[in-house]
């Protein structure tokens, strides 16, 4: 069964943005894309670094540290130096709620 968990209101986080919380001991980053919502894991699997504090193009979010792409749809490395993916998990909106699927 499919256990969704609330992150955030809707129109809390604004397009373009994303806010940080933490389930289960793992940090995800929920992102609003242009009113579409994405939840990947906030931790590059190069060495680390915290993928909130770096940049959106497109469909990837840029690590900071080395520069790294992943796909915020899919989790995918997309670009060295990382070459193992993040966890993405399933996003809904539900009564004004962002809710994230606890499961990848
Ligand atoms: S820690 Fe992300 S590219 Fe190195």
């Amino acid at each position: 069964m499919s256990n969704w968990i609330t992150v955030a209101d809707e129109n809390e986080i604004p397009p373009g943005r994303w806010k940080v919380v933490e389930i289960d001991d793992t940090e995800i980053m929920i992102i609003n894309k242009d009113g579409e919502y994405y939840a990947i894991e906030d931790i590059c699997t190069h060495d680390g670094g915290p993928l909130s504090d770096g940049e959106l193009e497109g469909d990837e979010i840029i690590c900071p540290r080395h520069g790294a792409h992943f796909c915020i749809r899919t989790g995918r490395a997309t670009v060295p130096p990382a070459y193992e993916d993040i966890a993405a998990f399933r996003v809904r909106v539900h009564e004004g709620k962002v809710q994230v699927c606890e499961e990848e």
